[in-house]
């Protein structure tokens, strides 16, 4: 098993770093190669997706991705930007669904912005398309308008649009993930404006007829990020569009109290997949050694599970990262009052020594 590892910039190097040194005490047989993206590529190749960049993470059987941006290439040609290599890499390893739980840890309940009972024992899975809609519909461009309100004048466009088999993938996912949770589906769309998304609509029904077991609700954008905060455990799998999902899942991530728990994967048709934190690169922070490092960590016991078949070393992981969690360690993002303030390395090492004791526990008993 190779794996595929690319820190990219800001506080993805950091954070890489304590995941790298907890897939180490595993005793896992796989091999790791590192390579630049995003801004890093950008100033040693030319480009934030470098060929061999490319080459090494389609060769991988996994892919552990940091995060990529900083605001000095924001002047840069759109081509040549970090985001470039993450959507690049969605397109050309043909990643098209991503997962993006939403889990309160009991241990941060108060970390939320809402209520605790409103989110105490939250867990709910977003799953977003990843390789259509507005994201990737051509064409796009600028051009003098030849009608619309103000004919004549410059204007831009972008194109939105979901075919048939896209729409079928993904629901085929959304349905079979709620098989294995609560059974409930809700699909997002903006059907009562846009023709894609009635034709959404209609397609995630027919879907539905294959998954009499699993229960569909149909909610409109607006009304899904209204009920988002209102309500959250109501829901159990979300699924939805590129545009709708990037944004509903920002949403949902700070119902959990920090962005910097979060761990995602985005998968192709065989379950090869690119894991990172749902959390961006933080440029403010970079450097510094305060970052959360338990995204990344959980994104490398995501990989184990979906792609490379060891759940009993994702599920030891997750168990750590609970440990420390309840030794009251805490990064910056999730510190509270009562609670131990550590940095970025502490809290990877915390985890390693996490694992190593659950190790010997086990060693011990058998
Ligand atoms: C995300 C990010 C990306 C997206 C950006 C960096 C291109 O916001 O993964 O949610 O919009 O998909
Ligand atoms: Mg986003």
């Amino acid at each position: 098993m190779k794996i595929a590892i690319l820190p990219g910039d800001g506080i993805g190097t950091e954070i890489m770093a304590e995941a790298v040194k907890v897939l180490a005490v595993l005793d896992l047989k796989f091999e790791t190669e590192t390579a630049l993206v995003g801004g890093a590529a950008y100033e040693a190749h030319g480009h934030p997706l470098p060929e061999s960049t490319l080459k090494l993470a389609q060769a991988a059987d996994a892919v552990l991705f940091g995060a990529v941006g900083d605001w000095k290439y924001d002047k840069l040609e759109r081509q040549f930007r970090p985001e470039q290599a993450i959507l690049g890499l969605r397109k050309h390893l043909g990643l098209f669904a991503n997962f993006r739980p939403a889990i309160c840890y009991e241990q941060l309940t108060h970390a939320s912005s809402l209520k605790p009972e409103l989110v105490a024992g939250l867990d709910i899975l977003i799953i977003r398309e990843l390789t259509g809609d507005i994201y990737f519909g051509q064409p796009r461009g600028r051009r003098t308008a030849v009608d619309g309100h103000f004919p004549g004048a410059e204007e831009a466009f972008d194109t939105m649009r979901y075919s048939r088999p896209e729409i079928e993938r993904i629901a085929h996912v959304a349905f079979q993930a709620a098989r294995k949770r609560n059974k409930k589906v809700t699909s997002v769309d903006k059907a009562n404006v846009l023709e894609t998304f009635q034709f959404w609509k209609d397609v995630v029904t027919e879907v539905h007829a294959q998954y009499p077991d699993v229960e569909l609700q149909h909610m409109y954008v607006d009304n899904a990020a209204m009920q988002l905060v209102k309500a959250p455990k109501a829901f159990d799998v979300v699924v939805t569009g590129n545009m709708f999902g990037d944004i509903l899942s920002d949403e949902a991530a700070m119902l959990t109290g920090s962005i910097g728990m979060l761990p995602s994967a985005s998968l192709d048709k065989a379950n090869k997949g690119l894991y990172e934190p749902s959390h961006g690169s933080a440029p403010d922070i970079a450097g510094k050694g305060v970052a959360n490092p338990l995204a990344t960590i959980l994104s490398a016991a995501m990989m184990l599970r979906f792609s490379l078949n060891q759940p009993a070393a994702a599920d030891r992981i997750e168990s750590a990262v609970r440990a420390v969690l309840s030794a009251g360690l805490r990064t910056g993002d999730i510190w509270s009052e009562g609670t131990k303030k550590v940095g970025t390395r502490e809290m990877g090492d915390a985890v390693v020594a996490a694992l190593t004791t659950s190790k010997t526990t086990m060693t011990t008993k058998s």
